[in-house]
């Protein structure tokens, strides 16, 4: 590893499986110290980071959740650089079968949670070292995905969200970018495929765009890599950006 990261200080949610876990492990091996947030924290890679991971429970929908996490994270890190939101829900339901539940689950995690971590965040944020933002959308956020309006709505949400955040704190020296994953090879993926009975490669998609040019899913480490890329100084003229990590599904 180049040590990238080294000395940065991260917060990483949904850090409990997933690309959350890998963003965690990367920065991780890379050198940085990483508050890894989850609603049932990783405590599997504590004895390997020399005192640098701190994993802590959130509820990214919960407003005091987040408060006390943030705060616990701040005093860990002595500060914060980074931010990483990855905590998401999906649900598969169509249009006219989805409850307002599940509606409300899903936006609550994906967006609602987003702006409350981006919020708690920012104070530090805006004092740290050369500071970054990275969102985890989706393809959802630039095309219509398919199979989850709830899920696309709230993620082309987090896109906006963060274009607006990256337009609002520039002259402040805070950088923003969503990066907007295809299909990714976790256990989000893994659980919408098996309840929709289909392959998680051939459910890629609404019909007629069936699988990415690069005929498979990503692995989490290969969302990972660009994450870390777009929160370290060489992205240093990158903001505001929406970045397909998608094996070509947004291009065709
Ligand atoms: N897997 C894919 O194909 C794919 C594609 C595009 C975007 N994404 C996005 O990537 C992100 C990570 O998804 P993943 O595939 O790693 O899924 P995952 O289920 O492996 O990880 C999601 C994590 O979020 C956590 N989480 C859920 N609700 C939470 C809450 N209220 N508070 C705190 N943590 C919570 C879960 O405990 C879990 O550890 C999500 O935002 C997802 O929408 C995934």
């Amino acid at each position: 590893m180049s040590g990238e990261a080294r000395g940065r200080r991260v917060v990483v949610t949904g850090a409990g499986s997933g690309i959350g876990r890998a963003v965690a492990a990367r920065l991780l091996d890379e050198g940085a110290s990483v508050v890894a947030m989850d609603l049932a924290p990783d405590h599997s890679a504590a004895g390997d980071a020399d005192g640098r991971l701190l994993p802590v429970r959130c509820d990214v929908r919960d407003e005091s959740s987040v408060s006390a996490a943030f705060d616990t994270a701040s005093e860990f890190l002595g500060g914060m650089d980074g931010l990483v939101t990855c905590a998401g829900v999906t649900d598969g339901s169509p249009t006219a079968e989805m409850t307002l539940q599940s509606w409300e689950t899903v936006l609550g995690v994906n967006l609602t949670g987003t702006f409350l971590c981006v919020r708690a965040a920012l104070p530090s944020l805006l004092d740290g070292e050369d500071p970054a933002v990275v969102t985890v959308g989706s393809v959802g956020s630039l095309v219509a995905a398919g199979r989850s309006p709830a899920y696309d709505a709230s993620k082309g949400g987090v896109l906006a969200l963060t274009r607006g955040l990256a337009a609002e704190y520039a002259d402040r020296g805070l950088r923003a970018n969503c990066v907007c994953p295809g299909l990714v090879d976790t256990g989000l993926a893994g659980n919408s495929s098996a309840r929709a009975g289909l392959d998680p490669v051939a459910r890629s998609g609404v019909p007629g765009r069936v699988v990415p040019p690069i005929r498979r899913a990503a692995a989490p480490t290969e969302i990972a890599d660009v994450v870390t890329f777009l929160l370290s100084s060489r992205a240093s003229f990158v903001t505001g950006a929406a970045y397909p990590v998608d094996g070509g599904y947004s291009a065709v």
